[in-house]
């Protein structure tokens, strides 16, 4: 099924929900949910492309999930590698640009390194930008903007005095790219859970009932044509 370029959001965000409630309603382990869970992760990208969609950022991993079992965890990041490693061809191709947000240091050095290298390598890539929010908090991202703008402020880089929406995006995580049109959250929770807050103020949201190793490229398609029927005002009255 072709979407409609007309009125395409240029940057989606997606909190990637419903894994282990998959896995479990199956009688499998939480690691087959999230397993499965990476195989919509290539879809997803396909779509969005296909879709011209500018900006993709995904919800891979966040600083409370450092939270959960152990085994889980070790789970998750290694997905996270092998899969960087077998799709950096795929990447290259569709001129993809990878970027990251959140404290990717938190992660092992060996999947920073790999993470790094792929940075660097599709720095120059112009039609999709995928940012994967890895070791994520909003929170944490507001608290380090003000700290960061702080210190800038004590060593005469910054006067706060000029402090304005547009300096606050420039000391966050999502410095480089625009606000998300279209938040997607999948699984049926109906909450942000500590996702972009800030950026998240004028986004629409699409809530979808479908475990994300469900989702597919009709279901992103039917979230971007919703968005494309809504009505954005920004407070403002349209006449
Ligand atoms: C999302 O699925 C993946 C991550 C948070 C890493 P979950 O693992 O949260 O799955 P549910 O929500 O428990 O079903
Ligand atoms: C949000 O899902 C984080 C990611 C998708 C990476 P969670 O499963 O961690 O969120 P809660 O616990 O339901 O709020
Ligand atoms: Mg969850």
């Amino acid at each position: 099924m072709e979407i409609s370029n007309l009125n395409t959001p240029k940057h989606v965000a997606i909190i990637m929900d419903g894994n282990g409630r998959w896995a479990k309603k199956k009688g499998e382990t939480r690691l087959f949910g999230h397993n499965e869970g990476v195989n919509t992760v290539q879809k997803i990208i396909k779509a969005a492309i296909k879709a011209k969609i500018k900006f993709l950022t995904l919800y891979t991993f966040s600083k409370e999930n450092w939270d959960r079992p152990k085994i889980e965890i070790s789970n998750i990041l290694s997905l996270l590698t092998d899969n960087i490693l077998k799709s950096e061809k795929e990447i290259i191709k569709n001129k993809i640009k990878i970027n990251t947000i959140g404290h990717i240091e938190d992660l092992p050095k060996k999947s920073q390194y790999l993470i790094q290298k792929l940075i660097k390598k599709t720095n120059k890539n112009k039609d999709l930008t995928l940012t994967l929010a890895i070791s994520y908090s909003a929170r944490t991202e507001i608290i380090d903007c003000i700290q960061k703008i702080l210190e800038d402020q004590k060593n005469g880089k910054f006067n706060c005095e000029k402090l304005n929406e547009e300096s606050v995006n420039n000391y966050l995580y999502t410095k480089n790219i625009p606000y998300p049109d279209l938040l997607i959250r999948t699984g049926g929770e109906k909450r942000i859970s500590n996702f972009l807050l800030w950026q998240l103020a004028y986004t629409e949201l699409y809530f979808s009932n479908t475990e994300w190793p469900d989702f597919c490229e009709s279901e992103f398609n039917k979230a971007i044509e919703e968005f494309q029927r809504r009505e954005r005002r920004f407070g403002k009255v349209v006449k």
